[in-house]
């Protein structure tokens, strides 16, 4: 497979691919994301890090809206999320399968990879470009196929995910995100439910992606792979952006007093 099959779709913008602007998010009375603004490259690997609750992953959930957001604004191919703005400057959500066309660009993978359990190892790979997207089965079942030997696994198209150990399921998880060809990929903890002896080649499915340029934001606690890939680090505490940087820079010099507890913590 060449680099170009895993980059963004041409589209008609030409900023940044993901820009958040002021993301405020309440749980009941908590405050749980506060003023949360980035701007992500196309191409960016950019690895989310930060102390247990600091609200990591809701920040992920909330870039394709499956957690939605008390104020702020986000944007994805310049194309904003789950909103439009009415005539009266007041937004108003988008319909349900305008929502789901846009969250069809954004792959997501998951701790638990949430497989389909009754659906054999391809089928979970073909299944939404075919119902999601429409694309054609023979088509979208080639594709799969190729993912499928993209990420190690040709020999096991044919079985169903109970069958697979946890780093091979996960590995099924990021070829069936990348089978709607999505223009970013977002990943939470896709190692830390596995044994030991499988985060290597899950890590190294997830380096092969970044080489051949996909946008990916991760949020994980393995910093070597962080310092090997990652071409931005973003700390989170209590539900703001402390600092970020080049991960050298700030695994070596925090600048952030939180950032230095965090870090002597996991490195
Ligand atoms: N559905 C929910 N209802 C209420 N509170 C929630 C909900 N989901 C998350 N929270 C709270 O929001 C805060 C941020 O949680 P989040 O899961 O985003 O943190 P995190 O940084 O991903 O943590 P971890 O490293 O443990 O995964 C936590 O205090 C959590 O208890
Ligand atoms: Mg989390």
């Amino acid at each position: 497979m060449t680099a170009t099959e895993f980059t963004a779709p041409v589209t008609t913008s030409d900023g940044p691919i993901v820009r958040t602007v002021d993301i405020n998010k309440w749980f009941g009375d908590r405050h749980i994301l506060t003023d949360v603004s980035i701007e992500i490259e196309r191409g960016e690997v950019v690895v989310l890090v930060g102390p247990s609750g600091a609200g990591k992953t809701t920040f992920l959930r909330t870039l394709n809206r499956l957690e939605p957001i008390d104020s702020g604004e986000i944007y994805v191919n310049g194309e904003r999320i789950g909103e439009r703005v009415r005539e009266n400057g007041r937004t108003a959500e988008i319909s349900a399968k305008a929502l789901a066309k846009q969250r069809s660009n954004i792959g997501f993978v998951f701790q638990h990879f949430n497989l389909f359990p009754h659906m054999t190892v391809l089928e979970n790979i073909w299944h939404s470009p075919v119902r999601v997207k429409g694309e054609k089965k023979s088509e979208a079942v080639a594709y799969a196929r190729e993912l499928l030997a993209r990420v190690g696994l040709s020999d096991k198209a044919d079985v169903r995910p109970r069958s697979l150990s946890g780093g091979q399921q996960q590995r099924v998880a990021i070829a069936r995100a990348l089978a709607m060809r999505p223009a970013l990929m977002l990943f939470d903890e896709p190692t830390s439910a596995l044994d030991p002896e499988m985060v290597g080649e899950v890590l190294q499915v997830m380096k092969d992606l970044a080489a051949a340029g996909m946008t990916m934001i991760i949020v994980s606690h393995e910093m070597g792979f962080t310092r090997e890939v990652a071409d931005r680090v973003i700390v989170m505490d209590a539900g703001a952006i402390i600092e970020q940087g080049d991960p050298e820079l700030v695994f070596t010099a925090p600048k952030h007093e939180r950032t230095r507890q965090f870090l002597s913590k996991v490195l």
